[in-house]
Parts: C-alpha cells; structure tokens; sequence
C-alpha cells in the first residue's frame, strides 16, 4: 500500500510517498481503508517534534512512527477475531493526536479507542474536516461556564480551532466577535459572527470593548494585553503556551483570588469532542471550515508546506483513495 512515510522530525520535505506492507488488525482492532485525511497543526507539531515536548512523547531523537496522520474517515475493511463493535464496511472516523498513522492507504486502530460509526447523513469529507479543531475548541468552551448572552471575543476565527469555537459559542447561545482578515469577513459570518474586527486594521486590544471571555485560538495575543478588556469573572485562554510558557504559570497564579483567570485547555476526552460534534452536524449546527486547497496523498508535502505558512482557513482536506 501506498503511505506518507517520514523518518526523522523536520519540515515538509521529509515527508516521502513509499510503498509499504499493509498492517495486518490485532485481535482488537480493525483495518481501515482510509478515505480522508487532513494535515492540521497538530500533525505539524507531530512532523516538526515541535514543541520540544513533542519529542518527548513521540521518541527522541527519531520518531517512533515513521508515517504520520491524526485524523481519519473510511471504511472498515477488516475486523480482529476479537471486535464486537464494528464489522466490515462501516464508515468510521476518529482522532488521535499523538498521531496514528492515518496518512496512509490502510491503518490499523484499537475497536475501543476513538473510532465511531459515522451516520448515513454525514459524509466522509464532512468528518474529517470536523474533528481536529473542532475537539481543540471544545476544550476552551469546556473551561468556561458560558451562558447565553455572554460575549466572546475569538482570535483567528479563520482557523481550525477558532471556526469550531466560533459556531460552538453560537451554539450556546453567546455574542461572538471574530477576529480575522477583512477579506474573510463573510467566512465568519457565514458560520455565525456577530461582529468582525479586521486585524490587519485594527487592533483588538486597543479597543474599549468588554468581553465575557478571550478565546485566542491562534496564540498571537497575551494575557497582559488583554487583561483589561476582560469582565469581572471572565477568563482569556490561548492556543498556544505563550512566551517562557507564561499561559501555564498564568493559569496557576490567576487560579487563586484573581476575578480575571488565564484557564489552559489541556485537550482530553477525544470521543466526547467526537460525539458532541457529531450531533451538532446532524442538525445542521456544526459545518466543518473546510480550505478551498485539497490535496491528494501524493500531494501531501504540499498540504504539509501550506499548512505550516500558518494561513489555512479551517480544515485542510487530503483525499487518499475514491469511496
Ligand atoms: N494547544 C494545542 O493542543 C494545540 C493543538 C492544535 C493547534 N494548536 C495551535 O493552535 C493554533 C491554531 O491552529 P489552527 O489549526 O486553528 O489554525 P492555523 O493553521 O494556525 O490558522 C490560523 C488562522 O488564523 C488566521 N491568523 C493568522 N494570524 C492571525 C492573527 N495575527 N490574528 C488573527 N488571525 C490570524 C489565519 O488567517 P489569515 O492568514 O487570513 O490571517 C488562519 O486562517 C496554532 O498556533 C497551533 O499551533 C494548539
């Protein structure tokens, strides 16, 4: 079978198309066909052992697996003897972000881990586009207690995590303002934006607006310059650890006795992100962004190269085999 195959951390141009054994199922697991993939930024991270910590959890100094991938839709192709959940021909998708080698024709995957049945009405493309940010943003929204009415500002609307944050806001009933280019004022609010601030006009912190709470989802903002836009009560989470890791010390130090909090979204609980998200798009709540830039699995390089610029819009698709 056909796989994206890299064998050292680095950029794009480590990644390699090589033809390679197709994994055989343990007796809980299943083989997957896959169908679509994406190259998100946590698969950069994943390529590029960036951040240091990466490395850490992936092997050092090498990765311990050699092709990459964290997301997945397809079809189950083969069961172990031991599988009572799936059977050939489900449409499947799943997340891991500690990467599960899904860039590749074929795959294997634990029946048990974060794999769901996908329904009829949702298509494979839809699915794989929906869960990498979206699951990221759950994990801000899952910080906060957000009621209805309350008022949000999100940084880098545009992007994976923060076009899940933004629909998830609207969802539960908040006022977002999405902070994006001016040319993307009509994607932001085609999926719900109350009000858009262009950054490369304005600068939202030196506005006079009061927030409920900061979603920063592209990590270029910092608490101390958002502080003073936040309520009482209100908190500001960011994407990303901030300069010397600040986000994570701020997130102890706020924690005692400040009425303004820095909350760090440690991302857990995959299949509940799955799950919610899967409800919210068979109402029509929740559409995956998805890049007008496709690719396919000899493309992926190319997809990885894209992605890396920092300047996708949402979900960045690539098409590995025909359905
Ligand atoms: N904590 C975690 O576990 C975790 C997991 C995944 C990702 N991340 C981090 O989360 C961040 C977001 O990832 P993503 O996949 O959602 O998006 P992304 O690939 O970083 O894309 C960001 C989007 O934000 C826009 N943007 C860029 N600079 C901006 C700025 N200064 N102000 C406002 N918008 C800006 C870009 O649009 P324009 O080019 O039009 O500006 C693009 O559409 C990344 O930094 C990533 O490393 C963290």
């Amino acid at each position: 079978m056909k796989a994206a195959v890299r064998y050292q951390y680095g950029s794009a141009e480590v990644i390699n198309i090589e033809e390679v054994e197709k994994p055989e199922p343990g007796n809980k697991e299943v083989l997957i066909r896959v169908i679509y993939t994406t190259v998100n930024r946590t698969d950069c991270a994943i390529l590029t052992g960036k951040p240091f910590i990466m490395k850490l959890m992936l092997g050092f100094p090498k990765p311990k697996k050699k092709i990459p991938g964290t997301v997945f839709s397809g079809i189950v192709e083969e069961t172990g003897s031991n599988v009572n959940l799936f059977k050939a021909g489900d449409r499947v998708w799943g997340f891991g972000d500690n990467g599960i080698s899904s860039q590749a024709e074929f795959f294997t995957y634990p029946e048990k881990k974060n794999i769901l049945k996908l329904p009829t009405d949702i298509s494979l493309e839809q699915a794989a586009a929906a869960i990498e940010g979206a699951h990221y943003a759950l994990n801000f929204i899952n910080k906060v207690n957000l009621k209805q009415g309350d008022k949000v500002l999100i940084n880098g609307a545009t992007g994976a995590i923060g076009s899940a944050a933004l629909q998830f806001v609207k969802y539960y009933g908040g006022y977002v303002t999405a902070v994006c280019k001016g040319r993307d004022n009509h994607v932001v609010k085609s999926i719900g934006a109350d009000e858009v601030i262009d950054y490369t006009k304005d600068d939202f912190t030196q506005k006079r607006a009061k927030y409920d709470f900061i979603f920063d989802t592209v990590g270029k903002s910092r608490f101390s310059k958002c502080k003073h836009l936040i309520k009482r009560g209100g908190a500001y989470i960011s994407s990303e650890l901030g300069p010397n890791m600040e986000n994570l010390f701020l997130s102890v130090t706020t924690g005692f006795g400040s009425n303004k909090k820095v909350k760090f979204p440690v991302p857990l609980h995959h299949k509940k992100s799955m799950e919610f998200t899967m409800d919210l798009m068979k109402t029509g709540k929740f559409n995956p962004l998805i890049d007008k830039n496709r690719y396919s699995l000899n493309e992926i390089g190319d997809a990885y190269k894209y992605v890396l610029t920092g300047e996708k819009t949402g979900n960045v698709l690539v098409s590995i085999q025909k359905e």
